[in-house]
């Protein structure tokens, strides 16, 4: 019988929303995983307790941007999913982070007039942290760690999550540095890289994310039998694109890593893939 392939998968962002998902699916197939994050832990833990499955994580602390910050924790790692990336520069975290849609909708006229949150100014770091740009989170985190790990004689993959061009009324360079990141990646060929271009993506731990999840799913449902004409119309792609559980996405970047697939995944192309049952 085959023996199964140890792995040491690198979680880049393993504390965030969809990367808590893939640590947890890794942790339970027995992979050694790691995940890789500026605060460590998940926030969650200190609100609802951490669960079984996190014991079998380790919750490093580092920067994707400063290779010094975990020289010693990417030794013999195999795969790397990178889960980082930014859908909006100016207080994304408070809007894609909200209890309610109305905590959420409350931050959407602040990004329309383009207004930073700057933080506490009486807080003495935040002079210091360097305002989040797209090409900083959503390009460059990737590409730091490519050339790290491409160094690696362990190496074998390297799973981008990118995203699909869907979301109205961003800022274009949120897809023109997916984009650039993902034609940086496939340059490396000392891993294969797999791009998963997910479109909105849901579940009840992001609490205001739910109901317009139900009102894609529903739109979606009414609007199939026409879905080529109303694509091209404003706002068509995000309406006629489904969204996608976290779960979901988590099982097809898992599934595409024990497949040794390559190349790159559209929102079908991920429902496919998380179908796969190894
Ligand atoms: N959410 C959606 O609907 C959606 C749709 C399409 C595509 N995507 C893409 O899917 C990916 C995952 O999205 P998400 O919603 O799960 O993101 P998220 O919840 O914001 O998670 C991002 C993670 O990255 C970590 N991180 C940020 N900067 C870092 C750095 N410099 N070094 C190391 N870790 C860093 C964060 O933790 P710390 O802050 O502690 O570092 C966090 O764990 C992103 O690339 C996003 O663009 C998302």
């Amino acid at each position: 019988m085959a023996q199964p392939i140890a792995r040491r998968l690198l979680v880049v962002g393993g504390s965030g929303f969809l990367g808590s998902h893939i640590c947890k699916l890794a942790a339970n197939k027995g992979w050694e995983t790691v995940s890789l994050s500026r605060r460590g832990e998940p926030e969650l833990f200190k609100q609802y307790g951490k669960p079984d499955w996190a014991e079998k994580v380790q919750w490093a602390q580092g920067d994707s941007l400063d290779p010094a910050s975990y020289k010693d924790l990417i030794k013999d790692v195999t795969n790397v999913v990178h889960t980082v990336g930014i859908l909006m520069e100016n207080d994304y975290k408070n809007i894609a982070q909200a209890q309610t849609l109305c905590e959420a909708a409350s931050g959407v006229p602040r990004i329309i007039l383009g207004m930073n949150d700057q933080g506490n100014p009486l807080d003495p770091k935040s002079n210091d942290r360097p305002r989040p740009t797209y090409e900083m989170m959503n390009r460059d985190t990737a590409t730091t760690i490519a050339d790290e790990v491409a160094k690696l004689d362990s190496i074998r993959s390297f799973t981008y999550i990118s995203a699909s061009d869907v979301f109205p009324l961003i800022d274009p360079r949120y897809i023109t540095t997916k984009r650039e990141a993902e034609r940086y990646l496939f340059r490396h060929d000392e891993f294969k890289t797999v791009v998963l271009r997910p479109g909105f993506m849901y579940n009840v731990q992001r609490p205001s994310a739910v109901p317009i999840a139900g009102a894609l799913q529903f739109i979606n449902a009414v609007t199939s039998p026409f879905k080529k004409g109303i694509a091209s119309l404003p706002l068509g792609k995000f309406i006629t694109t489904p969204p996608l559980q976290t779960e979901q996405v988590a099982r097809a970047v898992i599934a595409g890593i024990e497949t040794e697939e390559a190349g790159i995944f559209d929102v079908e192309g991920i429902e496919q893939l998380s179908r796969v049952t190894i």
